[in-house]
């Protein structure tokens, strides 16, 4: 697995607490180099000296020269977010790919639509800007923030910008967020949804958006379970970099077939969420079974996810 093109290096400016488990980290471009602009809603894949690459979303300012990102420690993860809560210091060097943004804040349906956004747990890190973005341009802006009492980030800063359009909700007091009366609220304002936070929560948020038909707008942490692929045998794919075609058999991805003829692809989820895997269409239909890209988005079959996405036809070209 290896990717260097796009890759950048940067240097940890500052690490800071930012609740119980969670860390704030600064990261600068090298000296004389300029970091790549990126909009509300993006992330970065940190590579890690072991070559683990993990996804976090940026959280600053996008004029800001610098980049943060904040890591949840999870005892129960592979390792990454770990070695960065315990291990990593001010002055190291990171190797980062990106920024990408499969979470962009949705057009305003009309001049000023509302939005409302719901952020679960360490899944305020996307919302943070992306609500910022939302109150920079006019628009009407509530914020829900369901998380544990003391492991939530960015509360004061939060509170401070939108006062009583902020709410919190935490487990162990008992103030869970009411999804029906949320999404009640939202259909009569006319407001849309953007959420980001775990699977329970997104899929809750989604089924009963759709029922009211709210818009909702929403970034996975997890992945749900995949449909059955619509084209049940093998299917060719010519990677037009590698200049090599290969059989993909119904057992293997795309990704696992196309390392294994030699093609360079970056990963990290194999499941369809993270986006690193991220790989332009040339020719041939997409199977989407990702939990990335929007209805429209999947539509323009100009991008798929080789980790979990197959061929809906015999044939795909990609630029591998
Ligand atoms: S490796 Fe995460 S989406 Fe493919």
């Amino acid at each position: 697995m290896s990717a260097p093109e796009g890759r950048i290096e940067v240097e940890v400016v500052a690490i800071e607490a930012a609740a119980d488990g969670i860390v704030e980290i600064e990261l600068a471009a090298r000296a004389g180099d300029r970091l790549p602009d990126w909009e509300p809603g993006a992330h970065i894949d940190l590579i890690l000296p072991s070559g683990l690459v993990r996804q976090y979303s940026l959280t600053g300012e996008p004029a800001a020269a610098t980049w943060r990102v904040a890591v949840l420690r999870e005892e129960a993860g592979r390792g990454g977010s770990r070695w960065i809560a315990d291990r990593l210091q001010v002055g190291a060097r990171l190797k980062v790919a990106g920024p990408r943004n499969h979470f962009a804040l949705p057009p305003a349906n009309g001049a000023a639509a509302p939005l409302v956004f719901v952020a679960g747990g360490i899944g305020i890190t996307p919302i943070v800007p992306l609500a910022a973005q939302a109150l920079g341009e006019g628009r009407e802006v509530r914020v829900h923030y369901c998380g544990h009492e003391g492991r939530m980030a960015f509360l004061d800063r939060l509170h401070g910008l939108y006062g009583d359009r902020f709410t919190v909700h935490i487990s162990e007091r008992g103030d869970r967020l009411d999804i029906d009366a949320l999404v009640v609220d939202a259909a009569a304002s006319g407001a849309a949804i953007v959420t980001c936070g775990p699977a329970r929560l997104l899929d809750a948020i989604g089924e009963t958006a759709r029922a009211h038909d709210v818009p909702v707008h929403l970034e996975r942490f997890e992945s749900g379970a995949l449909p059955a692929p619509v084209w049940q045998g093998p299917f060719e794919v010519e990677l037009a970099l590698t200049g090599v075609t290969i059989e993909v058999p119904p057992e293997i991805s795309v990704l696992a077939a196309a390392e294994a003829a030699g093609a360079l692809v970056l990963s990290s989820c194999s499941e369809g969420t993270c986006g690193t895997c991220e790989t332009p269409v040339l020719d041939g239909v997409v199977d989407h079974r990702d939990s990335i890209l929007s209805p429209a988005q999947r539509e323009r079959n100009d991008t798929m996810f080789v980790c979990v996405s197959r061929a809906a036809c015999p044939r795909l070209v990609l630029e591998l």
